[in-house]
């Protein structure tokens, strides 16, 4: 198990999302109705990195071409069978990280 040190929740506010790069590898982290979710960050399409562009609605909005994806579950808006992979995160005393199995 991998742990990736995200940073102070706190630095997360309500429908923000932030891009935490680790190594070789892009993610990206968002609050959304007071949850916190940690998303692959290349988008499917052409590597877009998803944590540079908007999040409205609980939306992650593509910086290329605007491919918009749903936080909770990981789907393109338009084709819910492509998908960000979704990772477990946690909080422990006021610091976030993703867990990578
Ligand atoms: S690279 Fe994300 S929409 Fe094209």
């Amino acid at each position: 198990m991998l742990r990736i040190e995200v940073g102070p929740s706190e630095a997360i506010a309500e429908g923000t999302s932030i891009e935490v790069l680790h190594d070789a590898d892009t993610y990206v982290v968002c609050r959304h109705q007071g949850a916190l979710h940690a998303l692959e960050g290349l988008c499917p399409h052409r590597n877009g990195p998803l944590g540079a562009g908007n999040f409205a609605d609980g939306h992650l909005i593509c910086p290329y071409h605007g491919w918009e994806f749903d936080c909770v579950s990981g789907a393109y808006d338009r084709n819910s069978s492509v998908k960000l992979k979704k990772f477990p995160i946690t909080e422990r005393e006021g610091w976030v990280y993703i867990e990578i199995a």
